[in-house]
């Protein structure tokens, strides 16, 4: 009993440790080199939005597809599901946005308007620390 006790202790532990190092943010200063192929299709002025996509100004915390922008049906659903952007949700989702909503919403079809993959993971981490930068001064 002692055993199971200890392991099930250990197990946690283990668990606690993956998530909390599951995401580190980069450099921002480098992040907003990356943006930069982001930028065709994001904006993160107040206020603007893109034809191409939403507006990633505030984008932690909110709950996804509810920006103004004419999402996908997927996307919506994700949200309304309980989706809420945070960085470590952000990394998978930019890593292959397709294959992120098919693990969130377990379906095999998706409808997903985000046809764009950051595969390096610097460059994931940057990306956040920069979008996360410029978040820190909302009000
Ligand atoms: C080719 C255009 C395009 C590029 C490039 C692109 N995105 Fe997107 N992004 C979209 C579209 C379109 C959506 C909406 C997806 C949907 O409705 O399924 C989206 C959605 C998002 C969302 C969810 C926003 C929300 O409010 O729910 C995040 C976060 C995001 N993109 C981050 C990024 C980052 C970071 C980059 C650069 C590394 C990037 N995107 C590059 C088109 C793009």
């Amino acid at each position: 009993m002692m055993r199971g006790a200890l392991l099930s202790g250990l197990l946690a532990l283990l668990a606690f440790v993956t998530v909390s190092v599951a995401f580190t943010p980069g450099d921002p200063v480098r992040g907003e080199k990356v943006f930069r192929k982001c930028k065709a299709c994001h904006s993160v002025e107040a206020g603007r939005t893109k034809p191409a996509g939403p507006n990633l100004l505030g984008v932690f915390g909110r709950q996804a597809g509810t920006a103004d922008y004419r999402f996908s049906t997927s996307m919506v659903e994700a949200g309304e599901a309980g989706l809420v952007w945070t960085p470590e949700s952000v990394d998978a989702y930019i890593t292959d946005p397709k294959a992120f909503l098919k693990e969130t919403l377990d379906a095999s079809r998706v409808r997903n308007k985000m046809v764009f993959k950051l595969k390096d993971e610097e460059d994931r981490a940057d990306v956040i620390a920069y979008l996360m930068s410029l978040q820190e001064g909302d009000p």
